[in-house]
């Protein structure tokens, strides 16, 4: 069976290596993998949350899908597209709201980590929290459970929102589904990859920290500025250094093979110089990273492109997003009303269930009768006829006086002829 995987990222600023390297990288690789069908969005609409500068989410988002382009996606081969493209999303998002209990939102680390902050503060406990923050989980449920996805790849600090989406969907599930599994259970797939990369200050790359290095943007040069920062011991050209534990090192790591891995290591215990080994890991980075750099640039000058590309994308999406929300409105009772006329469907429905009279000619050249269930079963199998008239008038004796002329027809009844012709007696006085 084939594993969806889905991705998202939020679009408030630019991306840096450890995003690259934790997150772009392994997901771009996975997608390539047989048997997986990967979904890819800009999470812009959980932007909003977070930024309040319409400039600024304008062009992260664009900077981020043009990232994605950049390193590789392939977006004939996965789905690609903006959360905001898909409006499906936001009207399953309502549908889960009213199945999610407040209680657990009120348990959301990222709200209780605001009033927390304000409570420390000595503010009301939800000052300057939005609904939008608050329902953040719920909105994300929605991104997972309408592509039906099995994996989402996330850093720990997600994981919470990944059980929250499962919490979610076995609810609906349960109320709506039926027996049926109208969502599919997504679990969250933590890597250790995604926590790995550390920034120039040996702390985990985030901007948060303002530690990091930038993937595209600055180009070459912001690159080598970067690395030039990063925080090293001070022991001299010459000197052996130990490379364990050096941010350096684990950058270095992060885009090296095995071989290089272990000549790096050997070049500074032999004294390798900082500012060397700072080259080498410019050398390394910019070998792997330069043409999606050229192609980053050449990207952004033609935004159109990466328009042209999500909005294939969405409808894409769109496809599979619009069947599944059908679906769940019926679930809930938001259906058509011509969709309930039960009477006009319960007659159709007695109607094809009739058993049916077929005469034919076989090729003795002689003329047959016989009557059909519904199910394709033969009751009555009349002998030959020369003539098909005479056949023609033994259907209408028998569709007449029903199970009454079946004594004298020249027939072999096979299944309940009997009652199969006082129903379809019935039907015809009716
Ligand atoms: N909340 C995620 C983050 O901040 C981004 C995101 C939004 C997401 N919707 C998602 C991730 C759905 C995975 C699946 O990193």
């Amino acid at each position: 069976m084939t594993q969806r995987v889905l991705t998202g990222i939020t679009t408030t600023g630019t991306l840096h290596l450890g995003n690259y390297v934790g997150a772009i990288r392994p997901a771009i690789e996975a997608s390539r993998e047989a048997g997986v069908e990967s979904f890819f969005f800009m999470a812009d609409y959980h932007a909003l949350i977070k930024c309040e500068d319409p400039a600024r989410i304008a062009r992260s988002r664009l900077e981020i899908a043009a990232v994605w382009l950049a390193a590789g996606l392939d977006p004939e081969r996965v789905t690609f597209y903006r959360q905001s493209d898909i409006p499906e999303i936001p009207e399953l998002t309502w549908l889960l709201t009213c199945v999610t209990s407040k209680g657990q939102m009120n348990r959301a680390h990222a709200y209780k980590a605001s009033v927390d902050a304000n409570v420390a503060a000595g503010e009301d406990e939800d000052a300057g929290i939005t609904m939008g923050l608050y329902s953040y989980p719920i909105l994300m449920a929605a991104d997972i459970l309408m592509f039906n996805a099995h994996r989402v790849p996330v850093g720990k600090d997600q994981v919470q929102h990944i059980e929250m989406a499962r919490d979610v969907a076995q609810r609906f599930n349960h109320l709506f589904g039926h027996g049926e599994e109208l969502f599919v259970l997504p679990e969250a797939q933590v890597d250790a990859e995604m926590e790995l990369l550390p920034g120039l200050d040996g702390r985990k790359m985030s901007k948060s920290y303002d530690n990091v290095v930038p993937l595209f943007n600055g180009g070459a040069q912001g690159l080598r500025d970067a690395i030039a920062r990063v925080v090293t011991d001070s022991k001299l050209p010459g000197e052996p250094k130990d490379p364990e534990g050096q941010a350096l090192v684990q950058l270095y790591d992060a885009f090296a093979t095995r071989e290089q891995r272990a000549a790096f290591r050997t070049a500074l215990r032999e004294g390798l110089g900082w500012g060397d080994a700072k080259k080498q890991l410019f050398e390394l980075i910019d070998g792997q990273i330069g043409a999606m750099r050229t192609k980053y640039e050449e990207l952004l000058a033609h935004p159109e492109r990466i328009e042209t590309i999500l909005q294939q994308g969405a409808a894409k999406a769109r496809a599979l997003a619009a069947p599944l929300l059908a679906k769940a409105r019926t679930a809930v009772g938001l259906t058509a009303f011509t969709a309930i006329a039960e009477p006009a469907k319960a007659e159709k429905v007695a109607k094809a269930a009739l058993p049916l009279f077929k005469q034919y000619r076989e090729s003795d050249g002689q003329f047959y009768f016989k009557l059909v269930a519904a199910d394709g079963s033969t009751l009555l199998q009349s002998q030959a006829f020369a003539g098909g008239r005479e056949a023609g008038q033994w259907v209408s004796r028998l569709k007449t006086e029903g199970a009454a002329a079946l004594a004298e027809a020249p027939v072999q009844v096979l299944g309940d002829a009997a009652s199969a012709l006082a129903q379809l007696q019935a039907a015809l006085e009716s």
